[in-house]
């Protein structure tokens, strides 16, 4: 997820990390991530390299699709620290509110997504440890678009069919033109 508000002051630096990002419409983003069987050496590599793409791109949430791992890894970190979740599931929430949210994947695009208040999220941790979180407003909303995109669900797809198509067209006619001008590549 990205720091909704500066999306648009942000696009130079996801273009600048965009060799690590997956942006839409690359198909991994739509495939269900794989659970982690071994947390090994590996994973924790993987959790490193997340992070360091996700403190590029100014993101505070990223999940291992994003950077072509289909399996299920999520960072994030809200002003905290960096924290890495694998296999999160959401085993219970409620509450309700509607706020905008950002993706890395999805440069330029702003949607008003309605996601639960309260989650309570478990998970393993890097050594192994299995935790259970439960998660308010901000954060758990946080969470909730992270653990989407292991289910290979983005924020437009909280969009209507026309609106969605519409954001894309424009999504994709920026990313043009700003490759165009150099920007990219
Ligand atoms: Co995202």
């Amino acid at each position: 997820m990205e720091e909704s508000s500066k999306v648009n002051e942000n696009i130079h630096k996801v273009r600048d990390s965009m060799d690590n990002i997956r942006i839409y419409p690359d198909p991994i983003l739509r495939k269900k991530a794989k659970p982690i069987v071994n947390i090994d050496g590996s994973v924790k590599d993987i959790a490193d390299r997340m992070a360091e793409v996700m403190y590029t791109s100014k993101g505070i949430g990223l999940a291992a699709p994003q950077i072509g791992i289909p399996n299920q890894i999520i960072v994030v970190d809200i002003g905290e620290a960096r924290k890495a979740f694998i296999n999160p599931e959401i085993v219970e929430g409620d509450g309700e509110s509607v706020m905008e949210e950002g993706c890395l994947s999805l440069p330029t695009i702003e949607v008003p997504v309605k996601r639960m208040e309260r989650v309570l999220i478990r998970a393993w941790d890097l050594n192994g440890k299995e935790l259970t979180l439960e998660l308010f407003d901000f954060p758990a909303r946080v969470y909730q678009h992270e653990i989407d995109h292991l289910h290979g669900i983005l924020i437009i797809n909280y969009l209507s069919r026309l609106k969605r198509e519409l954001l894309i067209k424009r999504m994709l006619k920026d990313l043009k033109q700003s490759q165009k001008q150099g920007s990219i590549l």
